[in-house]
């Protein structure tokens, strides 16, 4: 939603508490509410922040602006769980309260140091001319949630780089952390900049190199770059914004990529033998992946469910935007999976076999097979006119098409209101979680992942076989 730049950046104090009680009120009038799924309490939630593992939980922030739907003056709102389906929100834990973030407590990582969490962000500061200067900053947060911000600026923007320089994701690769920045250099061509913390202290990084993965710099920006080791494959998440669709189709503003690498050269440095990029996924909204190595050995990454610079029907209830389902990452023949992890079995709350239903509640999950050499065509949030979401499998042709243009409350048109991809011309599963205006469709066990929103009318609940043969089960969810 586009509001005015003083609204947006006005301080936090300011706003009344009448006002906040307003926003309050407007967000619980949405149909729409999530149930298993994170949604801001109020405002815009975007990018999954400091996904890490601290104190015996899982520990996972999401930049907010709260006071509508618009991108503001960001925070970082903070979460925990112990088994990533069962979320706790604690509120909002970083502030753009020093003069390092003053214009915004953007997005980065977090890693356990010295039994407090290290949280790696860029501080977003403007200067009176409204110039932008990004600085890579830390803070570190206690047992207790107490925030510690450091006093030190730990990156600065480089001469080489424009205003565009943000999203630090910290990792630890054989006991040495590193760092990588999205970066856009002088001529508007985005990259990665690598860092390495000198003796290991977090509060110290030296610059290693621009970080080649074999990219074509057709993009003007790299957002939330981030390396993860599935295996002993480096893969790169980022999401290039502007990126050229001769190097990748895409129907987004901006796609949400990958590479599966071979190695990492830390010296070079580069990611030696990555792939070409892949989408990571074919729906309508995923963007900001972040993804990190557990301690208990699983990849596990969370998607933004959104995009910047598009409005949501949501936003005239002050609110927009959902986190994903937590997915485990796994390359299986060479190929990536992004599966939710295992515990989101613990939702289904009651089971039947799958067929057409007239009513449900929207919130379920259907695990469903498709036969070889078939063609099936299903319809969800469908009403008694027979519109919704309909799903076609196409098993002989080897393809998926999703089509939300007649579900519900129409938006971002001019994206296109199909999605599509290949898959291999056999016999195909599918996990489908629907929770009230979310969908998540995981192929194969998660070789292709469709993700996005359709916002229903109120009758718009019902499931159709329209054609073809679908068999499964038919979950209730209750979170
Ligand atoms: C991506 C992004 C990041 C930035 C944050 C600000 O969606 O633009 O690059 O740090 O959002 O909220």
């Amino acid at each position: 939603m586009n509001l005015p730049q003083e609204l947006r950046y006005r301080p936090y104090e300011d706003w009344t508490k009448e006002e906040i009680k307003n926003i309050r009120e407007n967000v619980e009038r949405s149909p729409w509410h999530a149930t298993y799924h994170i949604e801001p309490k109020t405002g815009l939630l975007n990018d999954p922040n400091g996904f890490s593992y601290y104190k015996g939980k899982f520990q996972l922030f999401y930049q907010n602006w709260p006071f509508g739907a618009a991108h503001g003056l960001k925070s970082w709102v903070h979460t925990e769980s112990k088994d990533l389906v069962h979320f706790k929100e604690t509120g909002i834990i970083l502030k753009p309260d020093n003069p390092h973030d003053s214009h915004g407590a953007y997005s980065g990582s977090a890693y356990e140091i010295n039994d407090k969490l290290f949280l790696f962000y860029t501080g977003n500061v403007r200067d009176k001319n409204w110039i932008r200067h990004p600085l890579q900053i830390g803070a570190f947060m206690d047992k207790k949630g107490h925030i510690t911000k450091c006093k030190n600026v730990l990156i600065d923007q480089p001469e080489d780089v424009s205003e565009h320089f943000r999203d630090p994701q910290i990792f630890n690769y054989k006991g040495q952390f590193y760092a990588i920045v999205g970066a856009q250099n002088h001529a508007k061509q985005g990259f990665i900049k690598l860092y390495k913390a000198l003796n290991n202290d977090v509060l110290h990084w030296q610059f290693v190199g621009d970080l080649d993965f074999g990219g074509k710099a057709s993009e003007y920006m790299i957002e939330c770059p981030n390396l993860v080791f599935v295996g002993d494959k480096p893969v790169l998440l980022y999401s290039p914004q502007g990126l050229s669709k001769s190097e990748l189709h895409y129907d987004n503003i901006y796609p949400n990529a990958y590479k599966i690498c071979q190695s990492f050269d830390t010296h070079t440095p580069a990611l030696k033998g990555a792939s070409d990029i892949l989408n990571l996924d074919f729906g309508f909204e995923c963007y900001a992946t972040q993804g990190f190595n557990a301690p208990d050995g699983r990849v596990l990454t969370v998607s933004w469910i959104g995009l910047p610079d598009i409005d949501y029907p949501t936003d005239r209830y002050d609110y927009q935007g959902a986190m994903s389902l937590v997915k485990e990452l796994q390359i299986k023949n060479g190929k990536l999976y992004q599966y939710p992890v295992e515990a989101v079995t613990s939702l289904r709350s009651s089971q039947e076999d799958f067929t057409s239903k007239s009513e449900t509640n929207n919130c379920y999950e259907l695990e469903l097979q498709f036969k070889a050499n078939s063609k099936t065509k299903l319809t969800l949030f469908a009403d008694d006119k027979g519109n919704g979401l309909t799903i076609l499998v196409d098993t002989s042709q080897g393809k998926i098409l999703v089509d939300r243009s007649k579900a519900g409350e129409q938006y971002a048109l001019e994206f296109g209101t199909t999605r599509s991809c290949t898959i291999e011309a056999k016999a195909t599963s599918a996990n489908i979680f629907i929770d009230k205006s979310i969908f998540e469709i995981f192929i194969n066990k998660g070789e292709k992942v469709f993700t996005g929103r359709v916002f229903p009318q109120m009758n718009q609940t019902g499931i159709i076989i329209n054609s073809g043969e679908a068999t499964g089960k038919y979950y209730e969810l209750k979170y």
